[in-house]
């Protein structure tokens, strides 16, 4: 006997009532990008491994132990893509945007993959939204990709959300903190976890993201960048804090932050929800100043994020309701069908959201089919051409002439 076939593990399938809410989160997004003047892009699900390898970084989780690599058929190595910021700075360098008027603000919406451990808020293909401001170095570029997010949070009502504001500097400004750092670490190696001993020389600062009991102890005495910021870089700081204040957004100063991409510069920031547990950051980002350069392209300034929809979603819970239908056609008997049929197809013709049954229920059947579909009215077609219109949350009806229904409604 043939078997069947589940979906491959950290996956899922999305189905109708996930849909409606992905749609919803979607559309509020679309409204916010769209009002800040940022235009859609969409770039390929899979770039040359390279690309990855030298925009996220080579001592990344990512780039060591998470990627999707494969050879095509000309013995090119492909990665589906972990993270839309180096494909959308590889289309920047690509089609000369720094030829058009900077910054340019770009938007995008899909699919990313990391092979990761599957847990809640943590899957191996995941869905991002983003934004990025990519040619501009100014403070004002970084409170306006943190509006974004935190609008959109706020819009859709995400409870116990966090924003977590640091900063890593310029490279040229970090090396001397990284410098301190290593010999923090190095005096006390024994302590620390074999992961983060082995990564002292090329990727320090990991370890203040470490889970391990012994370098987590090491860290809480460890140097902070924030405190070894150069002049420039620390004016840079106090700009974007004075913006976000004046934008109205609120903010804790987290001089621990990190990320798990090599390419960030100066401001770094983590939305974090109190409602999710091991997963908790929604969204996150900050700049990255040498990026571009790094893949080939001029010296560009840019800055952006990237938020989780299914960890948005895990936050909302049940919160977000996605939209019924405006009116379920119920044919009282079956020789009305022809009609039933003609009106729902006339209806949707106007705009209203109709079903009607596509199953030969009965009357009952009929109308336990209009709540589940969540019909904010029936429409009740009798023998003899009269018709009656319910409205479904007071149980009041009234006698109506079919043609009178979509104003009725939309009134
Ligand atoms: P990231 O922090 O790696 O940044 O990912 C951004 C968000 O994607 C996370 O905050 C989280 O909500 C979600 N996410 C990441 N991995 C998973 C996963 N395995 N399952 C579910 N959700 C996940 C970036 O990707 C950068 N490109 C952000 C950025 C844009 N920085 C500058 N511009």
């Amino acid at each position: 006997m043939a078997g069947k076939f589940e979906h491959p593990r950290g996956t899922f399938d999305v189905l109708p009532e996930d849909a409606a809410k992905r749609e919803r989160l979607l559309q509020e997004a679309r409204e916010i990008f769209g009002l800040a003047g940022y235009g859609l892009v969409a770039t390929p699900i899979y770039e040359e491994t390279a690309l990855f390898e030298r925009g996220v970084g080579k001592s990344t989780d990512i780039v060591r132990k998470e990627m999707f690599t494969f050879e095509d058929k000309g013995g090119r190595s492909l990665t589906l893509r972990p993270e839309g910021t180096a494909p959308i700075c590889r289309a920047y360098v690509e089609h000369g945007m720094h030829r058009w008027a900077q910054p340019v603000k770009l938007c995008y919406a899909g699919p990313f993959f990391r092979h990761e451990r599957p847990q809640a808020g943590r899957y191996r293909q995941f869905h991002q939204i983003g934004a990025e401001a990519i040619g501009s170095d100014s403070p004002l570029a970084d409170v306006e990709v943190i509006t974004l997010i935190n609008d959109l949070i706020e819009e859709l009502g995400v409870p116990g959300v966090e924003l977590r504001l640091g900063s890593l500097g310029s490279l040229d400004a970090r090396a001397t903190y990284l410098e301190e750092l290593k010999s923090h670490l190095r005096a006390r190696e024994d302590e620390l976890s074999e992961d983060v001993r082995a990564r002292i020389e090329i990727n320090p600062l990991r370890a203040f993201d470490a889970d391990h009991e012994g370098t987590q102890e090491v860290m809480s005495e460890a140097p902070h960048l924030l405190d070894f910021l150069s002049e420039e870089d620390a004016e840079h700081f106090e700009q974007v804090k004075s913006y976000l204040s004046a934008a109205s957004v609120e903010y804790t100063i987290d001089p621990t932050l990190v990320r798990g991409l090599d390419y960030y510069t100066r401001t770094i920031f983590s939305f974090v929800c109190d409602r999710l547990e091991a997963q908790a950051e929604i969204g996150g980002g900050g700049r990255y100043d040498g990026l571009i350069e790094q893949l080939g392209g001029p010296p560009t300034p840019a800055v952006g994020w990237a938020a989780g929809i299914e960890r948005i979603l895990l936050a909302l819970g049940e919160e977000v309701t996605s939209n019924g239908m405006d009116l379920f056609v119920v044919v009282a008997d079956p020789d009305l069908t022809t009609k039933a049929v003609a009106l729902v197809s006339e209806l949707r013709h106007h705009g209203l959201a109709v079903e009607m049954d596509l199953a030969g229920r009965s009357m009952k059947g009929q109308f336990k089919q209009a709540d589940r579909a969540g019909a904010a009215h029936t429409l009740i077609l009798e023998p003899g051409g009269s018709a009656s219109l319910r409205d479904m949350q007071t149980g009041d009806q009234q006698t109506v002439d079919p043609k009178d229904v979509v104003g009725l409604i939309r009134s």
